[in-house]
């Protein structure tokens, strides 16, 4: 696409392992678009949480985390060679740890609580106030930027994410069975999709995608003719 066309924001939201992060990553790349992973920053708090004893199965120390988060001091760093960015907490590359399934297990009772999605809000918008971002995660076109010029929803079948994320999992060595993973994306659906701040929803103005049963290049090549079609919208 020319390079004079309008910027605009696009939001990605959608449920655990559909593919979001994949199709917004690879959106990002041909607008030539930043592309910004909501979920690794919501993954970082979790692990320093993890890391500083606040959260384990029996604990969580809220006050604790919200005490910490002005020691937690959070960064995208491009990547060259793997051509996306990493992320980095307090100067320490932690984009391996924070795809593990203990950090999975944890992240949404942190996500849900405000404060946290308060700090991690407020950077998000920063990251995008200039437009020309793809952003993933469940609030971006509800909460972070409700005036996002297209807004997609992804959705697929939960017994379908699973057995995608495990075969994603198996493929970097990462230990893994069908039955945490499954558990794991049921509850965090649930747990997402009804906390109090900020929920997972499919606002209105969203374009749904039910990547079920379409392959990856499928699902972005109907995510890529959307954007083509409003980036036109907004000449
Ligand atoms: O996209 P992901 O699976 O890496 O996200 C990890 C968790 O972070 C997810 O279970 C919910 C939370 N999250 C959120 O609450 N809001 C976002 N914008 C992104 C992620």
């Amino acid at each position: 696409m020319s390079k004079s066309l309008p910027k605009i924001t696009i939001a990605i939201d959608g449920f655990s392992s559909t593919g979001k992060s994949t199709v917004a990553k690879q959106l990002a790349k041909e607008l030539g678009y930043v592309y910004v992973d909501t979920g690794a920053m919501y993954r970082a708090i979790t692990f320093y949480a993890l890391k500083n004893k606040l959260i384990d199965t029996n604990n969580f120390d809220k006050v604790g985390l919200i005490n910490s988060l002005k020691r937690i001091f959070l960064q995208f760093r491009y990547n060259k060679e793997l051509g996306f960015a990493e992320m980095f907490l307090n100067e320490k590359n932690i984009e391996k740890e924070i795809r593990s399934i203990e950090v999975s297990n944890f992240v949404s009772p942190v996500a849900a609580i405000p404060e946290v999605r308060k700090y991690l809000v407020e950077q998000q918008r920063e990251m995008g106030k200039e437009k020309g971002v793809v952003m993933d995660g469940r609030d971006i076109g509800s909460v972070v930027f409700p005036d996002a010029e297209l807004k997609i929803f992804l959705t697929a079948d939960a017994k379908i994410r699973a057995e995608r994320r495990l075969l994603e999992m198996q493929e970097k060595n990462q230990k893994a069975d069908f039955e945490t993973i499954y558990n794991n994306l049921m509850e965090r659906d649930e747990i997402d999709s009804n906390r109090a701040d900020s929920p997972l929803v499919k606002v209105k103005d969203a374009i749904v995608i039910d990547a079920s049963y379409i392959n990856k290049e499928e699902q972005f090549n109907k995510v890529l003719s959307l954007a083509h079609k409003a980036i036109i919208g907004h000449v």
